[in-house]
């Protein structure tokens, strides 16, 4: 009878607890497990670029009292050879760049979600969590105790990057990986912006012209880290940050481990034995599950 009762009492909390949302504070991971974590998912990255598959044309390095005057320091673009047949051939690549149309650049205008582009969204998804880089990072997750498993952590990361939220008080407009990896264009500047698959994109376009480069990180191979001027049409950054024949596997992760991790803050991380750190910010406006926030951005400091 006793043992009636107590099945009783725990059956409701069984099943309530099975729909609620994952807690995201595990017990909190040591600055040097970060560390060491990007490491191994640089290491494990087999699908980053190699030297002779890309060659930047970085021309004029501008002083810190010349990335805010808009000057067009550099006549010719930043990219002067990406290897595309090699690289973006990569199924990682192939379904990041698919991704790339679904967006309205300028703030204000709702982002309709077609089917198709959710099927391209999880198509993504799942390519990443079939490579190394995303296995690591998701069993760190799980071990560290911010996740109760590798599913519950795809689940979660697909709402924190592709989760719409709005920027302008009404249409929902953005999300992390519209504003990280598309670009916005918001009070009249760009805003977000820090994929370099995509600046290589948009200036073959002819949208984007390369004004200077004002900081090239330690690495003599890819990934390196840059600190760009550029225009998207008439719109100015003044310095846009961003790795550099990144995979898109490895740039999800390494951003989502600091999001998790050290939202809000500087995250140091180790790469090819050199420091960065990166910061993330969250969105604090709406929520999604029980209290969980968007990504609202993320950058590799310069
Ligand atoms: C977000 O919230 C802050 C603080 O309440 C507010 O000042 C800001 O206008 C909000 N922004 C948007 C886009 O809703």
């Amino acid at each position: 009878m006793k043992d009636i009762f107590v099945l009783l009492w725990l059956l409701p909390c069984v099943i309530y607890g099975a729909h609620l949302p994952e807690p995201r504070q595990g017990r909190a991971a040591t600055v040097d497990e970060v560390a060491n974590l990007a490491e191994q998912l640089y290491a494990a990255d087999v699908n980053k670029a190699v030297s002779s598959d890309i060659n930047l044309n970085l021309q004029y390095k501008a002083s810190s009292a010349q990335t805010s005057s808009g000057t067009d320091f550099s006549s010719q673009n930043l990219f002067s050879y990406v290897n595309e047949a090699k690289l973006f051939a990569r199924p990682t690549f192939a379904r990041f760049i698919a991704l790339l149309d679904n967006y309205i650049k300028t703030t204000g205008t709702v982002e309709s979600v077609p089917a198709a582009e959710i099927t391209e969204q999880n198509a993504f998804i799942d390519e990443i969590f079939k490579t190394s880089v995303l296995s690591i990072l998701s069993n760190f997750l799980v071990s560290t105790g911010y996740y109760t498993s590798s599913a519950s952590f795809k689940a979660d990361l697909k709402e924190m990057w592709f989760g719409l939220y709005t920027r302008t008080k009404g249409p929902l407009d953005s999300s992390g990986f519209e504003h990280i990896f598309h670009g916005e264009i918001h009070s009249g500047k760009i805003s977000g912006f820090h994929s370099w698959v995509q600046f290589y994109l948009q200036e073959k376009a002819g949208q984007i012209n390369y004004l200077s480069y004002s900081a090239d990180g330690a690495w003599t191979s890819y990934p390196d880290v840059y600190g760009f001027q550029f225009k998207w049409n008439t719109y100015l950054k003044t310095l846009g940050s961003m790795f550099i024949g990144s995979s898109p596997e490895f740039e999800i992760a390494v951003l989502s481990l600091c999001y998790i991790t050290r939202p809000d803050s500087l995250c140091t991380v180790r790469i090819g034995g050199q420091t960065l750190k990166i910061q993330t910010y969250t969105w604090a406006n709406s929520t999604y599950g029980s209290g969980k926030r968007y990504v609202a951005s993320g950058y590799p400091v310069v």
